[in-house]
C-alpha cells in the first residue's frame, strides 16, 4: 500500500510556562516509543505513526527550549532496529532529511545545536548527510543541546569503549591503574554530555531497550501510557513538575 504522507510545519498550542523554575532537569533523554500502536489502533500502517511522531518531537522540542532544559537527547533509531521490515527501516531513516528541511530554520531561531550519538558511519548516506548539513549549520549555536540517538546501542556503544580503553593501555597512552570512571566516561559517545537527570518512556512499556545503560545510573525514571505520536507539550511539562518533586540521593540519605 503506498500512502501519502506529507510533512508540514504546524504550529502547537501555547502551554503555561512551569511554575516553579528551580531544579529543571539539565538533560532529558526520551525513548520514543508507541508509534507502530498509535497507528494500528487508526487502521492506519505503522509508518504513518512515525510521521506523527515527527510532529511530536517537534512540540518536545519546543517545550524543553521553553524550559530552560540544556539537553534533549532523543532514542531516533536503535541498533535493534535494522530487524525492522526494510520499508520501514527506510521511512525512518528519511525522518532526520524530512524533519531538518522544514525545521532547521527554527532549530536556528532558538538557538538550538543537534549533534548525535550512535554509529553514524552505519547510516545511510542520505541519512549522513542531511544529519551532518545540519550539525554544521547548528555548530555555533549555545542553546539547547538536540542529540539524536541514531542506530545507537548501549552495549556496542561501551564494547567499543572497552577496545579503546585496551588498546590505549596496550599504547602505552593510558595506565591500568588511571581508569576510573570518570576517564571510561570519556570513551563514550556522550564524552561532552552530563548524564541524563531525567529519563522518559512513553506508551507504558517500563525498560530500557539497550539505552544509555551506563549513562542512567542515577537518572530518574518517569513512564508514562501516552503513546509518543499523542505526547506534547502538556505531557512534557508533567513529567518535569513531577521530577522537581523527587529528592535525588544517589546513594547517600
Ligand atoms: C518506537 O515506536 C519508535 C521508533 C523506533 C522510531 C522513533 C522515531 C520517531 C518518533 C521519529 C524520529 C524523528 C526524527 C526527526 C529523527 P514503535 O514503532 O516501536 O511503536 P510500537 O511499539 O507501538 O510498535
Amino acid at each position: 500500500m503506498s500512502i501519502r504522507l506529507p510533512f508540514t510545519k504546524k504550529k502547537t498550542k501555547e502551554i503555561e510556562s512551569l511554575k516553579n523554575t528551580q531544579n529543571i532537569p539539565n538533560h532529558v533523554a526520551i525513548i520514543m516509543d508507541g508509534n507502530g500502536r498509535w497507528a494500528k489502533k487508526r487502521s492506519l500502517p505503522r509508518i504513518a505513526g512515525h510521521k506523527e511522531g515527527v510532529d511530536a518531537v517537534v512540540k518536545t522540542v519546543r517545550a524543553a527550549h521553553k524550559s530552560n532544559v540544556n539537553i534533549l537527547t532523543l532514542y531516533a533509531f536503535s541498533t535493534e532496529n535494522w530487524k525492522r521490515p526494510q520499508k520501514e527501516i527506510d521511512f525512518l531513516m528519511k525522518l532526520p532529511k524530512e524533519f531538518l528541511h522544514i525545521h532547521l530554520p527554527e532549530l536556528m531561531e532558538r538557538n538550538v545545536r543537534i549533534q548525535t550519538i550512535g554509529d553514524f558511519e552505519a547510516l545511510p548516506e542520505h541519512t549522513k548527510e542531511a544529519v551532518q548539513y545540519a550539525m554544521n549549520k547548528t555548530k555555533n549555536n549555545d542553546g539547547l543541546l538536540l542529540n539524536f540517538a541514531l542506530n545507537y546501542g548501549s552495549r556496542y556503544e561501551i564494547i567499543q569503549a572497552m577496545k579503546h580503553v585496551v588498546t590505549d593501555v596496550q599504547n602505552e597512552k593510558l595506565h591500568l591503574e588511571a581508569i576510573s570512571e570518570e576517564v571510561f566516561d570519556n570513551y563514550l559517545y556522550t564524552k561532552e554530555l552530563s548524564d541524563p537527570d531525567l529519563l522518559i518512556r512513553t506508551s507504558g512499556e517500563q525498560r530500557l531497550s539497550n539505552f544509555l545503560l551506563w549513562q542512567l545510573a542515577y537518572t530518574e525514571f518517569w513512564f508514562t501510557e501516552v503513546l509518543w505520536p499523542d505526547f506534547d507539550e502538556a505531557v512534557f511539562k508533567q513529567a518535569i513538575e513531577e521530577y522537581q518533586q523527587r529528592q535525588r540521593r544517589y546513594g547517600g540519605i
